[in-house]
This record gives C-alpha cells, structure tokens and sequence, in this order.
C-alpha cells in the first residue's frame, strides 16, 4: 500500500512590528480604499535588521518543535525555502540546525526558485520520506522571507515578512499529499527579481500577473489531467475545481487569489465538454462568481491581509489560515493549492485535510503569535526601512524568538529571548 505522507504540523513565525495599511495609504497620499479593497490588505509586517531570514526561521522551527512535542532526534531532514537568504553559500538551514542544537545526521539544505522556493522543499521531503528513503525519519521544511520593494513604490503596500515552518511525516494531520498528482507549469520569464547584491526586488507588476496566471492554467491543467485519470475529480455535475472543497493560491496580495480563482474557472470552461457558457463573455461572467469565491477561497485569507507577502511562506500562510478557520469542518475533505514563484514556476497539488487539523492548529496559537505584535507610525516604518542591513539595533529578542545580534569578522551573531 502506498504510504501517507503530508503536512503533519506547523508553526507561523511574524515580525514584532506591523503597520496599519490605511496609515500607509494616507502617508502616501492614497485613497485607502486602493489598498483595502483593491489589493485586499490591512496590515503588513515589518522587520528591523535584527529580525531577518534565519531570526525568523529559527523562531518558527524551534515554535513548530515545542508547540507540537517534535522528538528531534526523528528529524532527517530540514529544508528552508527562501528567496532571501544571508548568504551565497551558507545556507540558512545550517544556522537553524546550529541554533537549534538539531541533530548532526540530518541532511540540510535550502531551497530556491522566487516565491516557489519553499514547495520545492515540501515536495523534496514529500517525496523522500513516500519513496522510503526517509526510514521512518521525519522533515522539517520552513518557508522564510522578507518580501522588500521599497518606499514610494507600487509594491510597498505588498511587502511582508514572516516564516512557516511545516512537520512533513508519514502522519499527515494536517493534509495528506496526492503524491504524484502534482501539475507544473515552468517559463522563463523577468516578472519579479532582485539581481544579486540589491536589497530590493525589481518588478514588473502588471505583467507579474499576467505570467502568474498563465502559469497557474498550465499547472492546474496538469493536475487536473491526471485527477481525472484518478477519479478525484469528473467532468459530471459540477466542474472539477469546483469539486475541491477550498483552493489555497499563492497570495502576494490577497486580491490576487480572486484573480486566480477567476482564471482557475476559466480553464474550467473553457475545456468543459457538453454544452456550457458558449462566448468568451459569458465564461468570463461565470469564471467571476463571487458565490464561488467565497464558498472556495476567502476564507483562506485571514493571516495573509494582516501579514502581506511573505514570498515563499504566502501559500502556507493561506493554508495555515484556512485549517485555523474551517479545520473541523474540512476533515477528510480534499483540497487544492497553487504555488507560485516569479521567474517562473507553477505546481497546483491536492490532499486530504485530516482528522486531526483543528486540534494541531489550535496548538499553533495563531491568534496569540499575531496579537502579541506592535503596531507602528509610518515614520518608525520608514526609519526601519532605512537600516542598513548589517547593523541590528541593540534589542532583547522577545522570549522563545531568535534576532540576529551583530555581524562580526562577516559572520552572523544570534541570540534567544529567554
Ligand atoms: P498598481 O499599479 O499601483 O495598482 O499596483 P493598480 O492600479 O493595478 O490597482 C490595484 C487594484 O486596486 C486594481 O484592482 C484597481 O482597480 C484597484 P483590479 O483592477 O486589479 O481588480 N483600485 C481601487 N479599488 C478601490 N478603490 C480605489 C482604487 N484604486 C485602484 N480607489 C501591483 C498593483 C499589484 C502591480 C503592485 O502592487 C505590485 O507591483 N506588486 C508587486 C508584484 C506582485 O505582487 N505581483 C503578483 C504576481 S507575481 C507573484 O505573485 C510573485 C511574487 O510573490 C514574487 C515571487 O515569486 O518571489 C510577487
């Protein structure tokens, strides 16, 4: 019998600081509604140098392992994916295996590819632990970014920060894998990117959402050719996506995921056999359905409005999300997911929401990790922005969390709050 494998736990690290989104517009001289309404933000995160990519992989790793009671000594893997990494060879999961004192026989690497960076770690561990090659040790994958476009730019009100660390075993509490049902979609292509030695990402915003959902229509298709060939989903009734209880995307701003949801349906009708929607029109007047996206998708957006883009954490914050809101009520119901990385690179996957997901997320404590933030004025906001990177200011990390303290001789100095 072929082994379940999947996301058993996990655990969401966020900045200490966040500003209010509307203070943002006003500051900018914006109509609110702009970020609120047409980007679907509220809040977004904000880090100060001290809290970069290891600080906050770290706390969510070491909050994964408490929270959930992790035997370390199980851990045979531990992959961060990130697109904003400390260093061009040491990769941060070296830093969390150091600071979190994780066993010397694990294997340790990080994951790359923009925003899709942390799926490619989730299906390398998936995949390794479903091949037998694991031996019954579990992985450890944690998505870590700081999402940076600058002051005064279109993508300000998108940035974010954070860090998702996810239990991967062969007891899939959370969500049991399709495994080898994924669908990909790959294209070379400059959307978004940040050439070495730029703290900023470049980005080509209108055309970012263009190649995402051209992208995302390529992949969705592959799954669902071979969730057909399954049986997970038929052409009978309703439409296959429509046959997937909620659909998590990739979210770098939440207004996004509609978009997506949109284009989702579109390749729905526009493949359908049998009579459907005859004119490009009508499909795209049915592909809209605000019924559709609230009934698969708006629920999933709660911790991403408050947080922004988090790179490649988003999707596992709309996952994290969803299972915090509706864990209960999904159990044993399937799903699907999109990720999504600039540059370009799509994978839509499905699984099994288990049994067990509402108690494993209360354990996460989401709300306590969001409410013990601070909010900040756009000018605090604005002077933390001009930090310069190697230089953290003097602050004690709050307790249970990492914070780099200082670079010394180029090397990267962390402390734990106690
Ligand atoms: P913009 O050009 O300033 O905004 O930047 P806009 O004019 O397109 O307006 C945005 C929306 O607000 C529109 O809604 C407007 O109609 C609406 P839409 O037509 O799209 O539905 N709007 C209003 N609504 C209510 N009241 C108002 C009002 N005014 C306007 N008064 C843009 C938007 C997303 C381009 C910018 O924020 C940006 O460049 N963001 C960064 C790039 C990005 O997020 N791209 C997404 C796809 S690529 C991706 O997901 C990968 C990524 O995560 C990186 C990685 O992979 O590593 C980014």
């Amino acid at each position: 019998m072929k082994k379940r494998v999947g996301i058993e736990a996990l655990a969401v690290a966020v900045p200490s600081r966040y500003v209010d989104i509307e203070d943002l517009a006003r500051a900018r001289g914006v109509d609110p509604a702009k970020f609120t309404s047409g980007l679907g933000a509220r809040e977004m995160a904000v880090t100060d140098p001290g809290e970069d990519t290891v600080a906050l992989a770290a706390t969510a790793a070491a909050r994964l392992i408490q929270q959930q009671g992790v035997d370390t000594s199980r851990i045979g893997m531990l992959v961060v994916g990130t697109e904003t990494g400390i260093d061009h060879s040491k990769p941060v999961a070296s830093h969390v295996q150091g600071l979190l004192k994780l066993p010397r026989t694990m294997r340790t690497f990080d994951t790359q590819h923009a925003c899709y960076g942390g799926t490619a770690g989730l299906m390398a561990a998936t995949e390794w632990i479903a091949s037998g090659a694991g031996a019954g040790k579990v992985a450890i994958v944690i998505c870590s970014d700081i999402a940076r476009y600058g002051l005064n730019t279109a993508g300000e009100p998108t940035q974010g920060g954070g860090a998702v660390a996810l239990l991967v075993s062969e007891q899939p509490d959370l969500l049991a894998l399709d495994v080898g049902l994924n669908g990909t979609c790959t294209m070379d292509v400059y959307d978004f990117w940040r050439p070495v030695g730029r703290r900023e990402a470049l980005v080509d915003g209108h055309y970012s959402i263009n190649c995402y959902l051209e992208a995302l229509s390529g992949a969705y298709r592959g799954w669902r050719e071979k969730a057909l060939e399954h049986g997970l989903v038929r052409w009978s009734g309703t439409m296959p996506g429509e046959q997937l209880a909620r659909i998590a995307y990739h979210v770098p701003f939440c207004k996004m995921a509609r978009k997506a949801h949109t284009q989702l349906r579109l390749c729905d009708l526009e493949d359908a056999v049998g009579p459907g929607p005859g004119t490009p029109e009508a499909r795209e007047e049915v592909a809209k359905s605000s019924a559709s996206y609230d009934a698969q998708v708006a629920t999933s957006l709660g911790l991403n409005s408050r947080i922004g883009n988090v790179y490649t954490a988003s999707l596992y914050l709309a996952l994290a999300g969803l299972l915090q809101r509706e864990g209960a009520q999904l159990a044993s119901q399937r799903i699907g997911l999109l990720s999504y990385g600039s540059g370009c690179m799509a994978e839509f996957y499905s699984g099994v929401v288990g049994e067990k997901a509402a108690e494993r997320m209360a354990r996460a404590d989401l709300e306590g990790v969001l409410a013990r933030r601070e909010r900040v004025s756009i000018e605090e906001y604005e002077r933390l922005m001009k930090l310069p990177s190697d230089s953290p200011e003097a602050k004690a990390p709050a307790p249970g969390t990492f914070r780099l303290a200082e670079i010394r001789d180029h090397k990267r100095i962390y402390v734990e709050g106690g």
